[in-house]
């Protein structure tokens, strides 16, 4: 394995820089609306006011963090990330090989307009992967009108975040084949030969993680790395994050053994990403991303914690009596 390559710039230009069949594989979280890390909109988050980013309204006492409000997109707006992710997969299609597979997490609001997109530019659409966890956004109530309409809410609670699975289709008459000559066109089975699941039960992002590497958007490495690792179905072969933020992909990579680069535009977080991989990636050294629930301080108990968090809020939200409780827990289980 070599040592993961660090880009600055726009990921655009970079990507067409790198050799055609390169990339076996595409990890990312890209910025979902396109608009929240303009230079405009990071200058805001930075200043603590204005622009697109909001602190979500303290329900139990606690600090939040800043998140973007994706429900201000106007339809232009929107219309703009599908326009975007379309040439975006143009660049990229040359660079990855025949069956390589492209993960992007994305917003329940937003992903139609990314997988219509990337469907559009020559991908097929091979699943949502859904990470479930305790999200703070979505549950408001009607503004400057609450206790006229208490019942009301204007959006569903956030639970999940999903993460859109692309391949490139395979160039051989069969996946075999395929994975013979190009190392791609299936996932890496979890250990025990157990298939990689689509809902995978995880948690915000752990303060020593934060500690590390303080972007808005940092996702916890206990997913990223079953995630990553899942991308490469022979265990080996290159993966991009073209929108490394802190580089919490590559880190995933590096601790799971695999080839990775990264491209990040802004300076300062380009930055943070140098220090941020190797120590990301040197946190929890057994875990590989091979279970779904490795019994670490960062994956075991905090996955209990949030299972817990989520029932106790479904059964005080909904007021559910016992039997119907009894009915929710059959289909849980
Ligand atoms: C949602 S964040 C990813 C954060 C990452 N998940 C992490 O854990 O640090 C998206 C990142 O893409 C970067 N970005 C936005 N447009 C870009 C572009 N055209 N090329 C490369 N990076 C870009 C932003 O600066 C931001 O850091």
């Amino acid at each position: 394995m070599s040592t993961p390559v660090l880009i600055h710039g726009d990921c655009m230009a970079e990507m067409a820089r790198l050799g055609d069949n390169s990339l076996h594989a595409v990890c990312s979280d890209p910025p979902y609306g396109l608009v929240e890390f303009s230079p405009g909109e990071v200058g805001k988050l930075r200043a603590g006011h204005g622009g697109l980013w909001r602190i979500p309204p303290s329900m139990d006492g606690c600090e939040r963090r800043p998140l973007p409000r994706f429900s201000v997109l106007t339809p232009e707006q929107k219309k703009s990330i599908e326009t975007y992710f379309f040439q975006w997969g143009t660049v990229l299609w040359p660079k990855l090989r025949p069956g390589g597979h492209v993960l992007l997490a994305g917003n329940p609001m937003l992903q139609l307009y990314v997988q219509a997109a990337l469907i559009e530019a020559g991908f097929e659409n091979r699943s949502t992967i859904m990470r479930v966890y305790h999200g703070f956004r979505g549950g408001d109530r009607p503004k400057n009108a609450e206790k006229e309409f208490p019942g009301v809410c204007v959006q569903p609670r956030s639970n999940y975040e999903p993460w859109m699975l692309f391949r490139k289709p395979i160039a051989e008459n069969t996946v075999a084949e395929n994975l013979r000559r190009w190392e791609t066109g299936g996932l890496r089975m979890l250990a025990g030969g157990k298939p990689l699941p689509d809902v995978i039960l995880s948690f915000k992002t752990p303060e020593n993680e934060r500690a590390i590497a303080d972007h808005p958007s940092l996702k916890p490495q206990h997913l990223l790395r079953i995630l990553v690792r899942s991308l490469l179905p022979l265990g080996t072969g290159m993966v991009l994050d073209p929108f490394m933020g802190s580089g919490s992909t590559l880190a995933a990579a590096l601790a799971v053994g695999y080839d990775s680069v990264g491209i990040e535009l802004d300076a300062a977080y380009f930055e943070l990403a140098q220090t941020a991989v190797p120590r990301l990636g040197a946190l929890y050294p057994g875990v590989k991303g091979e279970f779904l629930d490795d019994n670490t301080a960062a994956s075991g108990e905090k996955i209990r914690e949030e299972q817990s968090l989520i029932w106790d809020e479904l059964k005080a939200e909904a007021n559910l009596t016992t039997s119907d409780t009894s009915v929710l827990q059959a289909g849980l289980d």
